[in-house]
């Protein structure tokens, strides 16, 4: 995910954007930059890659006495990991970093081209600099022309700005994006999107919250709300540790990124949606004309993606639609037609048996698509067409976020093809649009939910295994939910689908026998239900995930009524990974790394 930081003072100001972007660095990311203003003159400078080639183009610039800077890591999504498109931004006088996605920035661009601006990049963050500088020769006051920028932008937004007409002067906005500010004892102020680059800088700061903006200077700090009312800041004390703050206050980054699954969800919506439409700037108009079939192919998580994405497709889509593990399909002699589309889900890029199915695809001359987080990987370089997940980096080996914005691409994917073959209506569209905006609100982890689940785990810490149960999309889902636990914990899991029990599996059934069974209200729910009281009939231990009451289990776990199946899914992906979690870290597990594991698998 992209950072940012900024300075504003007399210490070495290169050094500072420089290590403050280090310490952002375990957030992931593929070009950096900074651009400093001193003396009335701009240096910037971008690179690709990892930060020591900024260090390389900056080795001969530094800064004496005063001056304003500003820097940013970057984590494509708009737009390759290039140096153009690599932050800071600028136009003709000022430069801007930014964290987020403009959703109205296509609008925005298409007026200012009118207008003759010179865009440089595909960044949605250029429009910013843009905006502002046509402001500006309006209005004649670089404050007022900020306050107007900020006021025609749709979406989420960290903002630093930097203008020779206001040499003294960092102008800043936040909406959805995190921000916040230090000072030092000398007054110098600092900017970062996270805690981690102003831990040692400064002991105290102020968080920004939605809808702040306004402006430092050496000698002010000004701050408007929302509601264009200025306000006071409000200064807390700084966390110490640098690695609990990466953490920024969780156990493990396993969690943290369970928590953070709202936020990266409504990323991966952003601009894709309209009342009525879904789309992907990434696919051009006719993408699946000529498409009778598509195979989905991935490994672990993704291929779990993948599965539930199988369901949505030929539901709404009328699209037939299979899926294969890529380690199977490689070797399996597989036949392929040319009015298939061929897509690979991999949450690196990198994973060598999807790799190669990708490769062995386009060589049968299929039409290929990748569905993935990290732009730039050899997937993405290979396939036809990607569409990227904005889950930003995951550092828990383990798969959380990653694997809910697949989903949710998937979703919106299937809508997509539906809406082109008009297998759903207008207004079921305008249902699902609805639905699909719903999904950063049943992820969004409410404390008792997890107090509830902390409790309940300490039963499930031995027993001679587990099922995860589910029909239909659940069915996927259990299988991730077994995964995850197996992952973490441990201790054998397996996913099932409930109605397949009775043909097996329904043998081992015994008290130590526990059986985690997804019970959603509007997918197959009477089905489900028996299946379960035949496995509760025969003693296993139950804990049923629900939001309709359930006596025959032993433990319940109650979610919220939800509309939609799909948003029930959403919830209870949560609890499954939340169960797993807690479970894992009672058995003293690193959850962050689990043994065996690694986070991307590159070898056969
Ligand atoms: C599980 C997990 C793995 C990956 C698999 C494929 O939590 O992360 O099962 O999903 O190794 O990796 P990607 O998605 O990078 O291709």
């Amino acid at each position: 995910m992209c950072g940012i930081v900024g300075y504003i003072g007399s210490k070495n100001t290169k050094k500072i954007l420089i290590n403050g972007l280090k310490e952002l660095e375990y957030r992931g990311y593929d070009s950096a930059g900074i651009a400093v203003l001193s003396n009335g003159n701009f240096s910037s400078f971008k690179s690709v890659g990892k930060l020591v080639n900024l260090e390389k183009r900056t080795k001969d610039f530094e800064t004496r006495g005063f001056a304003v800077g500003i820097g940013h890591t970057r984590w494509a999504t708009h737009g390759k990991p290039t140096e153009l498109n690599a932050h800071p931004h600028t136009g003709v006088n000022a430069y801007v970093v930014h964290n987020g996605i403009i959703e109205n920035y296509a609008e925005l661009k298409k007026e200012l081209l009118k207008e003759g601006a010179l865009f440089l990049s595909q960044t949605d963050t250029e429009v910013i600099v843009h905006q502002f500088e046509k402001n500006l020769k309006d209005l004649k006051n670089a404050f007022k022309a900020f306050e107007k920028t900020i006021s025609e932008l749709k979406g989420a937004y960290a903002i630093l700005l930097v203008t020779k007409e206001e040499e003294n002067t960092i102008f800043f906005a936040k909406n959805g994006s995190p921000m916040l500010i230090g000072i030092n004892k000398e007054n110098d102020k600092y900017f970062a999107s996270s805690d981690t680059p102003l831990i040692g800088e400064c002991r105290e700061v102020n968080y920004f919250e939605d809808g702040d903006y306004g402006y430092v200077t050496q000698n002010e700090l000004v701050i408007y709300d929302k509601n264009n009312t200025q306000k006071e800041p409000h200064f807390i004390q700084l966390a110490t540790n640098k690695l609990s703050a990466q953490k920024e206050g969780f156990r493990f980054f396993m969690e943290k990124e369970i928590y953070e699954q709202s936020s990266v969800i409504a990323d991966t919506l952003l601009g894709r949606l309209n009342e009525n439409e879904v789309f992907f700037d990434e696919l051009e108009e006719n993408f699946f004309e000529g498409i009778n079939e598509i195979k989905l192919c991935a490994c672990g998580t993704s291929y779990h993606s993948a599965l539930t994405a199988s369901y949505l497709f030929e539901r709404y889509a009328k699209i037939k639609t299979s899926v294969e593990i890529a380690s199977e399909f490689r070797y399996r002699s597989p036949l392929m037609s040319k009015d298939t589309l061929f897509v690979v889900i991999s949450q690196s890029g990198e994973t060598a048996d999807t790799l190669e199915t990708l490769k062995m695809a386009k060589q049968s001359g299929l039409k290929t698509l990748v569905i993935c987080n990290v732009d730039n990987s050899s997937m993405v370089r290979i396939a036809d067409r990607a569409i990227l997940t904005r889950a930003g980096i995951e550092k828990g080996v383990a798969s959380t976020k990653a694997f809910a914005t697949q989903v949710t691409v998937f979703w919106m994917l299937a809508l997509h093809v539906a809406q082109s073959k008009k297998t759903l209506t207008e207004d079921e569209l305008t249902q699902h649009i609805h639905y699909l905006r719903a999904i950063p609100t049943s992820v969004h982890v409410e404390d008792a939910m997890h107090e509830r689940i902390k409790r309940l785990s300490k039963r499930y810490l031995h027993g001679h295994g587990f099922f995860f149960i589910g029909r239909d999309v659940f069915f996927p889902l259990a299988l991730e939910g077994a995964l995850k636990l197996k992952e973490i914990s441990y201790l054998h899991a397996e996913g099932y689908p409930s109605g397949e029990m009775k043909h097996g599996p329904i043998a081992l059934a015994d008290p130590e026998l526990f059986t985690i069974a997804l019970l959603p209200q509007h997918m197959l729910y009477e089905k489900s239900k028996s299946n379960v009281e035949e496995l509760s009939a025969r003693d296993s231990t139950i804990c049923a995930i629900s939001p309709l009451e359930f006596d025959k289990a032993d433990d319940f776990i109650q979610t919220k009524e939800h509309p939609h199946y799909m948003l029930e899914f959403f919830e209870m992906m949560v609890v499954v990974q939340l169960l797993s979690l807690e479970i894992s870290i009672r058995l003293g597990n690193d959850v962050d790394m689990p043994r065996n594991l690694a986070k991307s698998v590159t070898v056969e």
